[in-house]
């Protein structure tokens, strides 16, 4: 039966497409800023990945961007090229972007020093991603004569999960962005300590200063709904495919959640003894075993999800418990099982939840719950006083005592008084 329901799953997993949310994807691009034939490399590798793209030039006359059908989300992916247009509000507002991406669709937004449209930069800076003001340019007088490329190595990237490090170098035109302080933000490339960001025409402030800028970042939903920002449209682009082609793809994948995504296949606790809740209902003081499976979504098929800070709580109000989960079994199954071994319910009656809840930078968030009521010890279910060791004093008095009044009682009643009691007669 499992094997048929493995079966069935991996069938499934194999018609899907590469992304396990969706392939209808839509490129909103700039003709005056964009020659679409100049990121054939990075539209081709999206398309070879079975993303079915669309196309929306923007123009001067302001038809609007519909990314809705009524209700349901036309597209599951936006890519946004640098836009300059001032039309570009009208036809496609902040709000509905945010509304977007808050019903699930994937955003890539790429902006330039010369292309970030207001709505975008709006809708970034609500995410806590502050793109540098129009014209302010990374540089970096430690690098190159035009001062405006920059070489960064690509083993610096800064999450795992989203790009994967390799020793390659990136290379980057465009602008810094500050990043705020949310923890659903994940920062990916940093600038170099020795960069800035500023406007070339007028001197005047800087935006970023080193590392403080950030060069790209991602964001991830408490709903696992994901964004990438890149402040270099360059980056994209053919030229500078040979070298940038890695980070591309990688975020790209990461983005359209073709990679890093967990899911939890099936999750189950039960007495030690292997009869579960429904045949016995806990009590406090049971021994108990959870196993959780778990399932990594690898752009091909799904492989089992390896990590050792999966924690387990057994929770009311507080965790009672927080055991690191240990894996079990084998892993030649699309899943791995990881499990607390066996523990004993606390002391302490309640409705408790036993929960997984797993949130990294990086993957998409999980958590597992159920919520199972422990029971007191029932009138006749505490152990018996002669169980316990500490009675055995109380009831040696006890018993000492009664076992003297019948000894006492006994001797009172039956020995009989010895009758020669010397009778002195009077004398006087
Ligand atoms: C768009 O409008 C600008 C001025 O608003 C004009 O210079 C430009 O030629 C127009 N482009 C097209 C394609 O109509
Ligand atoms: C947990 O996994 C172990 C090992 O596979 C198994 O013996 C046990 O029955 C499982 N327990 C539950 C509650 O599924």
């Amino acid at each position: 039966m499992l094997g048929l329901l493995i079966a069935l799953v991996q069938l499934i997993a194999f018609t899907q497409a590469k992304s396990s949310s969706g392939s209808r994807s839509l490129v909103i691009f700039d003709q005056r800023l964009i020659y679409l034939d100049d990121y054939s490399v990075f539209l081709g590798s999206l398309k070879e990945r079975s993303f079915e793209l669309d196309y929306a030039p923007v123009t001067n006359d302001s038809t609007p961007v519909e990314l809705f059908d009524g209700e349901a989300r036309r597209y599951d992916n936006l890519i946004v090229f640098p836009i300059k247009s001032r039309h570009f509000n009208k036809q496609l507002s902040a709000e509905k972007l945010l509304n977007f991406y808050n019903e699930g669709g994937e955003i890539m937004a790429i902006t330039t020093p010369d292309g970030v449209a207001d709505n975008v930069r709006v809708f970034l800076n609500q995410l806590g991603i502050f793109p540098s003001p129009k014209n302010y340019q990374l540089r970096d007088y430690f690098q190159d004569n035009s001062e405006l490329v920059l070489h960064l190595p690509a083993s610096k990237v800064l999450n795992e999960h989203v790009v994967p490090k390799n020793d390659g170098e990136i290379v980057y035109q465009g602008s810094a962005a500050l990043l705020g302080d949310s923890d659903l933000i994940i920062p990916v490339l940093q600038a170099p300590r020795t960069s800035y960001s500023e406007d070339g025409q007028k001197q005047g402030g800087k935006w970023t200063i080193g590392s403080q800028g950030y060069l790209a970042a991602s964001f991830q939903t408490l709903k696992n709904t994901r964004l990438s920002w890149v402040g270099s449209v360059d980056l994209f682009s053919d030229k500078n495919s040979d070298s940038n082609k890695h980070f591309v793809q990688e975020l790209t994948k990461w983005t359209f959640k073709e990679k890093s995504v967990v899911e939890v296949v099936c999750s189950n606790h039960a007495h030690s003894n292997g009869l579960d809740y429904s045949d016995v209902p806990y009590k406090i003081k049971d021994e108990v075993v959870y196993n959780i499976s778990l399932r990594e979504w690898e752009g091909e098929k799904w492989v089992p999800f390896v990590a050792d800070d999966i924690q387990f709580e057994l929770r009311m109000v507080d965790p009672y418990y927080r055991i690191t989960l240990t894996p079990i079994g084998d892993s030649s199954f699309t899943f791995q099982t990881y499990t607390t071994s066996k523990f004993n319910l606390p002391d302490h009656h309640g409705i408790f939840t036993f929960v997984v809840d797993y949130k990294r930078s990086g993957l998409s968030f999980f958590t597992d719950k159920d919520v199972k009521a422990i029971r007191h010890l029932a009138n006749d279910e505490y152990p018996r006083s002669w169980v316990i060791t500490n009675s055995w004093v109380y009831l040696t008095a006890i018993y000492s005592v009664i076992f003297t009044w019948v000894i006492f009682v006994a001797l009172f009643v039956g020995v009989k008084k010895s009758a020669n009691v010397p009778i002195e007669k009077k004398t006087n």
